[in-house]
């Protein structure tokens, strides 16, 4: 099956509602610039096609309520300047307002909607909701590749009732992500780090598949490290995922694959390493102490790993890397991503964003602007969002 792509639907001079991943904005101020000008060549093709373009997207976890520092306001305020023209922002994605700013738009005009998940209906893929978004316009193009693993009601709702195709970002995405999946050099070997625990989890079973090597590292290697039976002290972990971390661990022995943990960390007494920076062993944690990155001696042994192999995927940072002081581990395993001779693909919102802050993107193969997405399709799983596009 293959993708419904830009240029097997006619598009010119149509109303199109573009599902865009601006997930970006933090506390009032967009965090990550890379997503919005991802999205920019499919937004420039459909104004070459002269369309007028609804944008819409989701952003943070508002449960379906109005969170004002989750506004999508800020990227309404550097759209302008990256596409060169006025966007429209509209306070709300449904309703009266938005029903007749959409339907004065005309050929050229850019409307920016408010945060999708300011309303319950758009995770729980309400009908009427996906309606209410539908209406506004007479065709719908998905470049979200980072949403495509949620089945919510703009990524999977209002296709169904649409004209509808892949954009140019997600297209890109999901070829280079597929192939990769296929046919990766071998030894192939997967770097995951990060935050988001329990979402990952799960993929990591499906990965030890077709992985040669798999290096654990952020906060994701203190439940592996606490189920090995290390103190991890004040480290975040999240116990319920205890139990998967030592099947991932029989797992890998099983699949043959080398699973690297860290053996030394960088702990402090808070997040922002203002006390108590020091290196440590991962078993000789002290009270109150926090891992915060991994440390020169596990960041050898990662690197040396990474040095022999073929393929490269990395997503999720090493530590909290918004830190100058935890970026450490980040910084030296882009370098050897960079120095290899391997294919290297990095994704992942926070790993995508912190690559392009360090200004390293251009050296690695293929930057992908998906997190939890890249990781559910390198697993080999089905996306909601990517088989309702699928050529019938
Ligand atoms: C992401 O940043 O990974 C996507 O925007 C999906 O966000 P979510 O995990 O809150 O659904």
């Amino acid at each position: 099956m293959k993708l419904l792509t830009l240029d097997k639907v006619d598009f010119t001079g149509k109303k199109v509602f573009l599902r865009v991943d601006y997930n970006v904005v933090d506390n009032g101020e967009v965090i990550d610039e890379f997503r919005v000008r991802s999205s920019l060549p499919t937004i420039e093709y459909l104004l070459e096609h002269d369309c007028s373009i609804i944008l819409a997207s989701h952003n943070g976890r508002p449960d379906g309520k109005i969170v004002e520092p989750m506004s999508l306001r800020p990227v309404a305020k550097l759209l302008p300047k990256l596409l060169n023209r006025d966007v429209i922002f509209v306070d709300n994605c449904i309703g009266n307002e938005v029903d007749s700013e959409a339907s004065y738009l005309r050929t050229g005009d850019v409307m920016l909607l408010e945060n999708l998940r300011f309303h319950k209906g758009e995770e729980s893929n309400n009908k009427k909701f996906a309606e209410s978004l539908a209406d506004l316009a007479e065709c719908y193009v998905d470049d979200a590749f980072a949403a495509v693993h949620r089945a919510h009601a703009s990524i999977v709702g209002v296709p169904k009732l649409l004209p509808h195709a892949a954009g140019l970002l997600l297209e890109r995405e999901y070829n280079t992500i597929s192939e990769l999946m296929k046919t990766p050099a071998k030894p192939y070997t997967a770097i995951i780090g990060g935050a988001k625990i329990s979402d990952k989890i799960e993929v990591l079973h499906e990965l030890l598949k077709h992985v040669n090597a798999l290096l654990i590292g952020g906060a994701m290697a203190n439940n592996f490290l606490t189920a090995l039976g290390n103190n991890m002290q004040s480290s975040l972990i999240e116990k319920k995922s205890l139990a998967d971390a030592k099947k991932i661990l029989s797992s890998a022995k099983r699949h043959n694959v080398r699973l690297l943990l860290p053996s030394d960390v960088i702990v402090a007494k808070d997040i922002e390493g203002k006390r108590g920076l020091r290196t440590t062993k991962v078993s000789e944690l002290k009270p109150g102490e926090i891992a915060l990155d991994l440390g020169p001696e596990t960041m050898d042994h990662f690197n040396e790993v990474v040095a022999k192999s073929k393929t490269v995927f990395w997503n999720g940072t090493l530590g909290r890397a918004e830190v100058p002081a935890f970026a450490k581990a980040s910084e030296s395993l882009a370098h050897a991503m960079i120095s290899s001779d391997a294919k290297t693909i990095v994704g992942g919102g926070d790993t995508a964003a912190y690559v392009d802050k360090a200004n390293l993107h251009s050296h690695f193969s293929f930057v992908s602007t998906g997190g939890g997405a890249s990781l559910e399709l390198l697993a080999g799983k089905k996306l909601p969002g990517i088989e309702i596009l699928m050529q019938k």
